[in-house]
């Protein structure tokens, strides 16, 4: 991870919705709505600053970094129209919210509608890890279902819309850029708004949005849907004034920004008692991913949805009658979660790991074909690095707990390029390349340098996927190279030079006990993939050097006469301390290389000092890290873990940040950190909030 700071702009609220909703599990600072990729991935900011408190209406969605992603929703009951979504100019009176409710893959809204009607509102993204068919459709759901409150029955007319307005809004970060777009219906009757920029600018991003791909808006075409494409007020007025659209399409392809156009849909529920459900999708179909520097050079990768739809609107028909599937295997999925969250540490922990899952599934790209598949990751907002490795190793715990087959899709790259000679260090490489989608490597050497942390990532990594995945060949695959990573370890972990850790943004030091006890960690780590493989003469000498390195450590890194003791931030530097989440390797990999006193040791100290928030990340700094919070949690006493996890669950409820959870913020106001830290947000490292799931052993794993 690379520190720079990055300015979150926020959509301005325009009003507090009227009426009081009730949130459950917590208002968050950020509400998932369409989460799925990189450059699928709005969500209605809800904090204090900048956001309107967790209400669908009264102000627009963004895409995490700021930019507006309109999308409208009005309904008309017998003649009088009403605002559920969004925040048009001029829209009519706001239905009421009366609750709001996230699992793992939904964010669903309850209005009341005058008394009259009641309105279901459910954001599905689906997580489907175990099937890559479906996990490889950038596409989310929005399913609204409404029925009379009253008991009377009523004439209702529902609208949505999507625009390609200011902003390119969804379909480009660039304003100035032409929008093009069409209309049409697939032969098994899904009808579609068909919105992209006129040109095409392959792995090309604006303001972090991707400049190539296809926005598709569909919902089921029938004689009770109307359509139109044009300006905002001409399209929304239309629905106002009758509750139809005229089925016209504008064909004045201009900038986002000149009279900008939105994409319309008006359904006729005519006369209803009992519920009616009306369902959009919306997609992005890129048909290549990624460019990658592999062992046969920079080549590109298609999206892996192409290997199993011919084109894209069999993806689009396909995904839109998918939705009772999806429906159950959300459901599943979110169950999984919750009954797993709930014993490994009660609700305030499911409030934790089901408002991450879609964060962290969403910084993902699957590509390749149905021979060799790869997984993509980008390091959204702390910069846009792709496949960093420092950021997969703080995500993983969620691919361990959910699908442990996904980790190799997301290693290989990286083997795949250091071992194909393509990255000059003998230590391993920070991240494949500066900017996603290109992972087109470093042939200079010239990444960030975070060498002790990165060998000490790849080796704990990569046995941690083998011994879930019963993988011994990979670990022979990979083994020279691991090797090579090792014997930096063995010249370095020790007595660590002066350097940044994965939390740079702390500042860089040398002889730190956390970075010092990854490294001895990642050389165990290797003497069980050494007796694994069959070379044991390497297995004993590594075995022999973690132990003994683990028994200086204990000496170089501790303040024994400390009250209570505890490890320190560096050695000698008695008065200090941080999270000493490292120590969660040991536990995850099983390998009893430190003794339990030091988890005792560790627990019983951080109680002591502990902040309104959090435990700070080290003595140098009021401000805390969630992801490394839940690894310390997941390996301390249950009374410690508790403590840890109550204080998060406090924090998602209480920020006043209103973009994506941050991982990074003040332990003592829950805001962001200061103190020159910059702002993170929408980061997958939330994946690790999964941290107590991942563990071996334990009951709820599989
Ligand atoms: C909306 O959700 C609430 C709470 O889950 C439920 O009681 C109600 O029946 C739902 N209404 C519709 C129209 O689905
Ligand atoms: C788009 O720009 C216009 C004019 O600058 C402004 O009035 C409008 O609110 C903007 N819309 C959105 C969705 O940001
Ligand atoms: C990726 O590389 C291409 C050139 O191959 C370039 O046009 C594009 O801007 C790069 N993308 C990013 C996000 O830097
Ligand atoms: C709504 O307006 C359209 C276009 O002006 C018109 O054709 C249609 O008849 C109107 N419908 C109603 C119900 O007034
Ligand atoms: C599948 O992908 C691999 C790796 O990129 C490539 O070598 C191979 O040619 C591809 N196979 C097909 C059938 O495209
Ligand atoms: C143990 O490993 C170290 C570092 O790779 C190496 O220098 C040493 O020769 C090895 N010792 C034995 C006995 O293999
Ligand atoms: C790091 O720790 C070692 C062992 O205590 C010590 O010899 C060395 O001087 C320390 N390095 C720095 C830069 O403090
Ligand atoms: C290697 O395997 C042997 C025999 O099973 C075992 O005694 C030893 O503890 C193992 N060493 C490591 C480092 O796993
Ligand atoms: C730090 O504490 C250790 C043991 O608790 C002690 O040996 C060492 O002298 C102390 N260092 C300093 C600089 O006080
Ligand atoms: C932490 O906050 C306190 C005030 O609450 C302040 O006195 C102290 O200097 C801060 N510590 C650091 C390391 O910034």
């Amino acid at each position: 991870m690379k520190f720079s700071f990055f300015g979150v702009v926020c959509a301005a609220a325009i009003s507090i919705a009227s009426g009081q909703s009730v949130f459950n599990p917590a208002r968050p600072p950020a509400i998932p709505l369409a989460v799925k990729s990189p450059y699928m991935n709005t969500y209605q900011f809800a904090g204090s600053e900048g956001g309107n408190g967790g209400y669908l209406a009264g102000e627009w969605q963004s895409f995490w970094s700021g930019q507006t992603t309109a999308w409208t929703g009005m309904i008309r009951v017998d003649g009088t129209n009403y605002l559920w979504m969004g925040a048009p100019a001029n829209g009519p009176a706001t239905a009421t919210q009366t609750a709001f409710q996230y699992t793992s893959t939904k964010s669903i809204f309850a209005f009341s509608v005058d008394g009259k009607v009641e309105m279901n509102v459910t954001f599905l993204s689906p997580l489907t890890p175990d099937d890559q068919r479906r996990q490889s459709l950038v596409f989310s759901y929005l399913d609204v279902v409404v029925q009379s409150l009253d008991g009377a029955s009523h004439d209702v007319q529902l609208y949505t819309d999507v625009s390609a307005g200011n902003a390119t809004e969804w379909v480009a970060g660039d304003h100035g850029s032409v929008a093009q777009w069409d209309y049409g219906t697939t032969s098994d009757g899904i009808a579609y708004h068909k919105i992209y920029r006129q040109t095409q600018l392959l792995f090309s991003e604006t303001n972090q949005q991707a400049d190539w791909g296809y926005w598709y808006w569909s919902t089921k075409s029938g004689s009770d849907l109307t359509y139109q494409s044009g300006q905002d007020v001409t399209v929304r007025g239309a629905f106002m004034s009758n509750g139809t659209l005229p089925n016209t399409k504008d064909t004045d392809f201009r900038p986002i920004n000149d009279a900008f156009p939105v994409f319309g849909y008006s359904t006729d529920l005519g006369s209803i008692v009992d519920s009616v459900s009306t369902l959009f999708t919306l997609g992005l179909t890129q048909e290549e991913a990624i460019q990658f520097d592999g062992e046969t050079g920079i080549v590109p990768l298609a999206s892996l949805w192409t290997s199993y739809f011919s084109n894209e609107l069999d993806a689009v028909s396909f995904f839109y009658n998918d939705f009772s599937t999806a429906t159950s295997t959300a459901n599943t999925f979110d169950n999984k979660v919750s009954r797993d969250s709930v014993a490994a540490g009660g609700q305030d922990y499911l409030t934790i790991t089901s408002l991450s899952a879609r964060q962290a599934f969403g910084a993902l790209q699957l590509a390749g074909n149905l021979t060799k598949q790869y997984l993509f990751l980008k390091e959204i907002s702390s910069d846009g690095n792709i496949q960093t490795v420092d950021v997969i190793f703080p995500f993983h715990p969620i691919l361990l707990y959910t699908e442990p087959s996904l980790m190799k899709l997301l290693l290989d790259p990286l083997f795949e390029n250091q071992e194909s000679g393509q990255y000059p260090n003998m230590y391993s490489m920070h991240d494949l390349g500066a900017s996603y989608p290109n992972a087109t490597g470093h042939p200079d050497g010239k990444d960030e340098a975070q060498p002790l942390e990165e060998c000490g990532n790849m080796l704990i990594m990569t046995l941690a996927y083998a011994q879930r995945s019963n993988d011994n060949a990979y670990l022979s695959a990979h083994y020279d190279i691991l090797k090579q990573w090792t014997g930096y370890l063995i010249a370095e972990a020790l007595i660590p030079a002066d350097q940044i850790s994965t939390d740079d943004f702390a500042g860089s030091l040398a002889n730190q006990t956390n970075l010092a006890l990854k490294g001895i960690i990642g050389i165990e780590a290797m003497a069980v993939i050494a007796n694994i493989t069959g070379n044991t003469a390497d297995a004993a000498n590594y075995t022999n050097i973690a132990h003994s390195y683990i028994n200086q450590w204990q000496v170089l890194g501790v303040a024994q006469d400390a009250n209570p003791p505890h490890t320190t931030l560096g050695y000698g530097l008695n008065d200090t301390h941080g999270l000493l989440y490292n120590l969660y390797g040991d536990a995850e990999l099983n390998l009893g290389l430190v003794p339990e006193k030091i988890y005792d040791m560790q627990s019983a100290f951080y109680a002591t000092v502990n902040d309104e928030f959090g435990v700070p990340l080290d003595t140098r700094h009021n401000y805390t890290k969630s992801d490394w919070e839940m690894f310390t949690a997941a390996i301390a006493s249950s009374s410690t873990r508790q403590m840890f996890i109550s204080d998060l669950a406090k924090f998602i409820a209480q920020t006043p940040t209103s973009s994506p959870l941050t991982d990074l913020y003040s332990a003592q106001t829950a805001d962001w950190p200061g103190e020159g830290a910059g702002q993170f947000t929408a980061r997958p490292v939330v994946g690790g909030h999964f941290a107590l799931l991942a563990l071996p052993n334990a009951a709820w794993t599989k």
